[in-house]
């Protein structure tokens, strides 16, 4: 398939050279500035960093120094920059890189990321900017320059949409691939900005652009947040009587997997002394209670955790359907979420 992303390298590198920002970490290529630099870039804008990260490489100008730095220190110098848990994972680096790499600043991407703090998008700049390696480094600007590009409407907060990025990149990187991955920051730092902020006239990349082409540069990227999922605690009783019988019972007709069979189950994690008070309340005579799983399924605004248990009763009683293992299997139909603990083999399901 073709790439649309091919046609951007060269008016992008081209735009780089005459545009790109004299930043104080851009002077040498030293892994060290350009890591430190990044990190502050993580959750604060350029025209901030400047100044502390002028001040950070003053007091602490190496690996060395900054693995020695008392914390009330460092955290003086990180102070404004706020997610102080950057500067001690910095600390915490540079502590391993002294102890466990005598001092040798890792040199590619995978070992990068073995780093406390450095995840795929601070291993690649380092990289790409310091050590040639053609990999890719995708924050939230390059993100979004990709999706205008191609005219994605793919949520760019789903790591699948970030991963195909990724490998849509990675397939036309240039040999100089720091240059390419600065451009692309720095074009979304400084051109193709949020929303109806973006200066097309200004981009070297208007006539390759989708978004542009369609008017739809202020829609894109398009970032939906997940809901959070409430989280609910379930114990699954999965009743048996001595004739080999089953008990289940029927969902309401409204809400949540309406009207289905399934195995009684009660909110909460039941000890098993609660599970036989609620065996016996609703009219049983319990045998034996045997754990049977945990058990996980996902609703789209619901995770039920399970825990599963098989509870051997002397008869069928209470207000549940007793199945045979026949009925089970031809009748009652039982949700995908309580398969875990079903007293039989069951068909396989596309969905749950
Ligand atoms: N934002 C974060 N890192 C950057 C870099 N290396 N160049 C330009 N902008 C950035």
């Amino acid at each position: 398939m073709e790439n649309r992303l091919q046609t951007i390298v060269n008016p992008l590198l081209g735009w780089y050279k005459t545009h790109r920002r004299e930043l104080p970490w851009r002077v040498d290529k030293d892994p060290y500035h350009v890591w430190v630099s990044e990190i502050m870039l993580q959750q604060t804008r350029v025209e901030a960093v400047i100044k502390y990260y002028s001040r950070f490489i003053e007091t602490l100008p190496d690996v060395e120094s900054l693995s020695e730095v008392p914390e009330d220190r460092l955290l003086k110098l990180w102070e404004g920059l706020g997610y102080y848990s950057r500067a001690r994972n910095l600390k915490k680096a540079a502590e391993k890189i002294v102890r466990d790499l005598g001092g040798v600043f890792p040199d590619t991407s995978a070992s990068l990321r073995k780093l406390p703090g450095v995840g795929a998008y601070t291993a690649g700049a380092i990289a790409s900017i310091c050590f040639q390696e053609k990999v890719t480094a995708v924050d939230g600007n390059v993100l979004r320059v990709v999706a205008r590009v191609t005219g994605s409407r793919e949520n760019v907060l789903l790591p699948e949409v970030k991963k195909q990025t990724e490998a849509g990149l990675l397939e036309v990187l240039p040999d100089n691939a720091g240059d390419f991955n600065e451009a692309m920051m720095e074009l979304g730092e400084t051109v193709c900005l949020p929303g109806d902020a973006a200066r097309c006239v200004e981009c070297p990349l208007q006539g390759e652009c989708l978004a542009h082409r369609d008017g739809l540069t202020a829609e894109l990227p398009v970032r939906v947040k997940q809901m959070k999922r409430r989280q609910e605690q379930r114990t699954v009783f999965l009743l048996t009587a001595e004739d080999g019988r089953t008990a289940v019972e029927k969902r309401p007709d409204k809400g949540l997997l309406a009207g289905m069979y399934q195995l009684p189950n009660v909110e909460g994690f039941l000890s098993e002394e609660e599970i036989r008070s609620a065996a016996e309340a609703w009219g049983l005579q319990v045998l034996e209670i045997v754990f049977i799983k945990d058990a996980k399924h996902v609703f789209t605004h619901l995770d039920w955790l399970m825990k599963g248990y098989h509870v051997k009763v002397a008869h069928p009683a209470g207000d549940f359907l007793w199945a045979t293992p026949e009925e089970l299997q031809q009748q009652y139909a039982l949700p995908t979420a309580l398969k875990p603990f079903a007293p039989f083999p069951t068909a396989k399901k596309k969905r749950g």
